[in-house]
């Protein structure tokens, strides 16, 4: 979420950091480096059949900015959730968190680890325990970290219903009893019980009403900036991102595609699929936004396409977008995008060495087309991965 002197901001104060070798630390509170996990295929014995769930991941986040992650179903996102809240482990590569590489932690070390690294999922009543009271729930993580005297936990975990905007009085309740929006704010409770540093939030208001949609968030930008938070806020679409974000990765088939400051990718995008999603956001004006029409699916995680994994359905794909895959390079300042022709004239010149890409449409010159065959995700039927605790 956008705090004060936060984000780009605090993006660019980090990076001036870096460069002008000043004195305060400029190391990013999470690292990720070539991240992959590949899951084998369901009902194959070889190893070779894998599905890319996260295939060659790289970005850091800094401390306070909120990283919005958005791709269609199956890109990879909750996968990339899981592996930085050390839910799950990678194939190769790794995350650095304030320098500590995750995968050295062990067993026992991982409790201290938790307190730092929590999770908030997309299905509150999957992902709370059914048969336990909001309390309970609340209370677990403060226990697994130390906490035993019982009035002690009584008054935090009605402190931590009150922070939420609950009344204590529901801590007596079972999952069951409550809203969804009540069961997301018990999810929100239990993951800034241990005051945590990094919240990866997988799609955490995606089931919920649209009336509710707007509180969540509000609550968890406030929340951002009374606890100092960082937030990953993973979502399908650009729009749930648009006003939580300071800088927003776009993924496609296991890959960051585009990774930039929020004003900038909406203002701009650079990727062909990222304005695919972007014209697919719903705008108060029509004709502000030209979107480039996009048809076909998603491609498949085990068998994605050769070069650029977007080639099938990008409408300025070339000869080499099928042969050459595209790395995720540096264009303007501040912006990571991976395309051999990237959309706006200026940023072409920086990655394009030939000069084929003269003659394609840019975003902002190309004419108005009908916007995109990309259709809302279906629901995940995916039970969520058991609490971070
Ligand atoms: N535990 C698992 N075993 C096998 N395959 C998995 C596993 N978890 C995820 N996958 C596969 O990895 C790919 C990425 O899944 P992931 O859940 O990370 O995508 P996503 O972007 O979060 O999708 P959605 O938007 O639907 O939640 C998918 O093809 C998925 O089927
Ligand atoms: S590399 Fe080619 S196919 Fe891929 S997004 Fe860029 S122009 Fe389209
Ligand atoms: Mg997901």
């Amino acid at each position: 979420m956008k705090l004060p002197g936060a984000g780009a901001g605090l993006q660019r104060e980090a990076q001036a950091a870096l460069s002008e070798g000043g004195a305060r630390p400029a190391q990013p509170l999470v690292e990720v480096k070539d991240l992959v996990r590949h899951y084998r295929a369901p009902g194959t014995m070889s190893k070779r059949q894998v599905i890319r769930a996260v295939d060659g991941v790289s970005f850091d986040v800094i401390e306070g900015e909120t990283l919005g992650v958005v791709g269609e179903s199956g890109c990879g996102k909750s996968t990339l959730g899981r592996l930085l809240v050390k839910l799950d482990s990678p194939t190769s590569g790794n995350v650095r968190f304030e320098g500590l590489d995750l995968s050295t932690v062990h067993r026992g070390a991982l409790q201290g680890l938790r307190r730092d690294l929590q999770m908030i999922f997309q299905d509150p009543m999957g992902s709370l325990d059914p048969l336990w009271r909001a309390e309970r729930i609340i209370a677990e993580p403060l226990r697994a970290s130390g906490m035993r005297d019982r009035h002690e936990l009584r008054a935090r975990v009605e402190e931590l219903l009150s922070t939420v905007g609950l009344d204590p009085e529901l801590g007596s309740r079972l999952p069951s009893e409550m809203s969804g929006g009540q069961r997301q704010r018990v999810g929100i409770a239990r993951a800034i019980a241990t005051g945590p540093r990094l919240i990866v939030a997988d799609e955490p208001v995606s089931a919920l009403d649209v009336s509710v949609q707007a509180q969540v968030v509000n609550l968890l930008a406030e929340l951002q900036s009374r606890l100092k938070l960082s937030y990953v806020f993973i979502a399908h679409g650009l729009e749930v991102v648009r006003h939580l974000s300071d800088r927003v990765a776009v993924m496609y088939l296991g890959k960051v595609v585009e990774l930039a400051p929020a004003e900038e990718l909406f203002a701009a995008p650079a990727h062909h699929y990222t304005a695919m999603l972007l014209a697919a956001v719903p705008s108060a004006d029509p004709g502000r936004r030209s979107g480039v029409a996009v048809q076909g699916e998603v491609g498949s995680a085990m068998t994605p396409p050769s070069g650029c994994r977007f080639n099938p359905r990008c409408p300025a794909r070339q000869t080499r977008c099928s042969t050459e895959e595209p790395v995720l390079a540096r264009i303007g300042e501040s912006r990571l995008v991976a395309c051999h022709y990237p959309l706006k004239a200026e940023f072409r010149s920086a990655t394009v060495a030939s000069g084929t890409a003269s003659d394609l449409p840019t975003f902002s010159d190309a004419p108005p087309k009908a916007v995109p065959a990309i259709r809302p995700p279906a629901p995940s039927n995916r039970r969520n991965t058991p609490n971070a605790r």
